[in-house]
């Protein structure tokens, strides 16, 4: 582990620790305050994250973003990364080597970052971070605590797109991580 950013930084950017360095364009790290209370983890780069090398910058983003807009959160207040820094071939979900390999960088992400809220976007975020007995769909919206971080598990942007139901309960998940936020403030006032 690193216990600055320019050095995790540049062990990362030559990374062949797993098969997905052979069709990136760009390793999409992550993206916003580095000292951020809140972080957001993802699943993987798509084909605009893998072009731009930035996170959640295409529909799902932009549909992410249109949330953050509604609720007052701003993007660059937040850290967003994902389990894997590179694109999956035709945005498949990744593979278990594929997220074990990647999964030091987010660890020393967090390490770095030290949010007091993680909003876990989608099934594989919540499985590679707290564990493969978890299920989205019994887990969204419910916070669970472990070594001082909260953790808010919610669907992913993507699932927005095809569910207006989802959109809905995408919103009050968010709200609740606001909610938290503040409380936390609070507490530390
Ligand atoms: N989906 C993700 O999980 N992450 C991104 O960065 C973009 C789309």
């Amino acid at each position: 582990m690193y216990d600055n950013w320019e050095e995790l930084e540049q062990s990362i950017i030559n990374c062949q620790k797993c098969k997905l360095c052979k069709a990136r364009k760009n390793i999409v790290f992550g993206e916003g305050n580095k000292q951020a209370d809140v972080m957001f983890i993802g699943e993987g780069p798509g084909a605009d994250e893998d072009t731009q090398g930035l996170p959640f910058v295409g529909r799902a983003g932009q549909l992410m973003n249109k949330a953050f807009q509604g609720l007052g959160i701003d993007r660059k207040e937040v850290y967003i990364t994902n389990i894997v820094k590179c694109r999956p071939p035709n945005n498949r979900v990744p593979e278990e080597d594929e997220a074990a390999a990647c999964l030091d960088y987010l660890r020393n992400q967090v390490l770095l970052v030290k949010p007091k809220i993680i909003v876990l976007l989608g099934s594989t975020a919540l499985k590679n971070i707290l564990g493969k007995e978890y299920g989205i769909t019994a887990s969204r919206g419910k916070w669970i605590e472990k070594k001082d971080i909260y953790y808010m598990p919610t669907w992913h942007p993507a699932a927005l797109l095809r569910d207006e139901n989802k959109k809905i309960e995408f919103w009050k998940d968010l709200k609740q991580v606001l909610i938290k936020k503040k409380e936390l403030e609070q507490i530390e006032k």
